[in-house]
C-alpha cells in the first residue's frame, strides 16, 4: 500500500526499525489474542484498538487486519488529513482530529482492548507519551494492552563539544566521548499510573584507567574528528585528570514483554545534555540529580552534580 506523507511523517516512515518493531508487537498482540495460534481474531471476539498520534495512519493500517474497530486520533490537522486519505478504504477505522488530552472518549461507547500509542521521545521528555496515555488508560479495558509496554532509560557522563542539548539522529552527528559506565535510572510500565515529573539521583561512573586504555581514549583524541574541538586540552591523562561536561540518555522501548528495540533515527535518538563541567579522575563517581518533566519539553530538563565520590 502506498502512504501519502509529507516531509516528517515520510522519514517516521523510513525508519524501518521502528516501524518493525510497532508491527511485530501488532503481530504478536493478535498471535497471543487468538486462541488457534493463527493470525486472525476470533470473530466472537470483538476487539477495539486506539491509535493515538496516528500520523500517517501507518500503525492503524498494521493494526486493521485484526481488530474491529480502530478508533485513530490525529492532533495536527495536515496529518490528520494524511491519515484520512490513507485509511479511507477501510471501514473499521474512524478518524479523529482531536487533542486526546481533550479528546471525549465516553463518546465512544467502548473502551479498548489495545492502545497504540508511538509518542515516545528521548526518556519521554519531549513527546506527549505520559500525560496522553495516564488520560487515555481511563478508557483502557482491565485486561487491555499498551504497545509500547514501557520504557527503559539510561545514562552515562561525556564531554560534548557544544554545551547546548543535541540528539544523536541521522541529521547531526554532534561529537562527544562516553567517559563512563551506563547505568539504568529508570523504568516504566505504561499501565502504571506515572507522575510527568521526575527526579532522581544517579550515581555515574567513571571510566577506571583499564577501561580508559581499552577504549584507546588517548589514540581517540588525537584522531581528527576530536583534534578539531580541541578535546585534548581537556585531558590530562597522565595526571589523570579528565573533564566530564555532559551526560548522554539511551532510552529502550519495551514493545511488549518478547521486544525491546533501542534508539532508531526518528525514535528515542540519544540525548546528549550538558552539566556543569567538572574535572575528576579515572574511577570517580559523579552523583547528579537529573530532572524534567515528562512531555514538559526539553526545557524543563535540570541537573545538578550533588557529589564527586573519589575511588
Ligand atoms: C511520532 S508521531 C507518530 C505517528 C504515527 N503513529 C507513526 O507511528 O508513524 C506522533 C504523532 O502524535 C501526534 N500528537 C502529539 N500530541 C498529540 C495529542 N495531544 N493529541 C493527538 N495527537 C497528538 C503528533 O501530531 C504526531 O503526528
Amino acid at each position: 500500500m502506498k502512504f501519502k506523507v509529507n516531509s516528517y511523517h515520510f522519514k517516521l516512515l523510513r525508519d524501518y526499525e521502528r516501524l518493525s518493531a510497532f508491527k511485530e508487537a501488532i503481530d504478536d498482540y493478535a498471535k497471543r489474542m487468538n486462541d488457534d495460534g493463527s493470525n486472525a481474531l476470533d470473530d466472537s471476539d470483538k476487539k477495539i484498538a486506539f491509535d493515538l498520534g496516528c500520523g500517517s495512519g501507518v500503525l492503524s493500517y498494521f493494526a486493521q487486519t485484526y481488530m474491529d474497530r480502530i478508533i485513530a486520533i490525529e492532533l495536527n490537522n495536515s496529518a490528520y488529513q494524511l491519515a484520512k486519505e490513507n485509511l479511507k478504504g477501510f471501514d473499521r477505522i474512524q478518524v479523529y482530529n482531536d487533542d486526546i488530552l481533550s479528546f471525549d472518549f465516553s463518546k465512544l461507547n467502548e473502551k479498548a482492548d489495545l492502545i497504540i500509542c508511538e509518542m515516545l521521545d528521548t526518556a519521554l521528555i519531549d513527546e506527549e507519551e505520559v500525560p496522553v496515555l495516564n488520560r487515555a488508560k481511563e478508557y483502557l479495558k482491565e485486561d487491555g494492552e499498551i504497545i509500547p509496554k514501557g520504557i527503559i532509560n539510561s545514562a552515562e557522563p561525556i564531554f560534548m563539544n557544544n554545551h547546548f542539548i543535541q540528539y544523536e539522529d541521522d541529521e547531526y552527528s554532534p561529537v562527544y566521548i562516553a567517559l563512563g559506565k551506563s547505568v539504568v535510572y529508570s523504568k516504566f510500565d505504561f499501565l502504571d499510573e506515572i507522575d510527568p515529573n521526575f527526579s532522581a539521583v544517579i550515581d555515574l561512573e567513571v571510566f577506571g584507567k583499564k577501561d580508559l586504555q581499552e577504549i584507546g581514549l588517548e589514540e581517540k583524541l588525537l584522531g581528527e574528528r576530536y583534534e578539531k574541538f580541541d578535546f585534548k586540552e581537556n585531558f590530562n591523562i597522565r595526571e589523570d585528570k579528565l573533564k566530564i561536561n555532559g551526560i548522554k540518555l539511551t532510552s529502550f522501548t519495551k514493545l511488549n514483554e518478547n521486544i525491546i528495540c533501542g534508539p532508531t533515527p526518528m525514535m528515542n535518538p540519544e540525548m546528549l545534555i550538558p552539566i556543569e563541567e567538572i574535572e575528576v579522575r579515572s574511577g570517580d563517581t559523579i552523583r547528579i540529580r537529573l530532572e524534567y518533566v515528562m512531555g514538559g519539553g526539553v526545557e524543563t530538563i535540570n541537573t545538578e552534580i550533588l557529589d564527586i565520590i573519589h575511588d
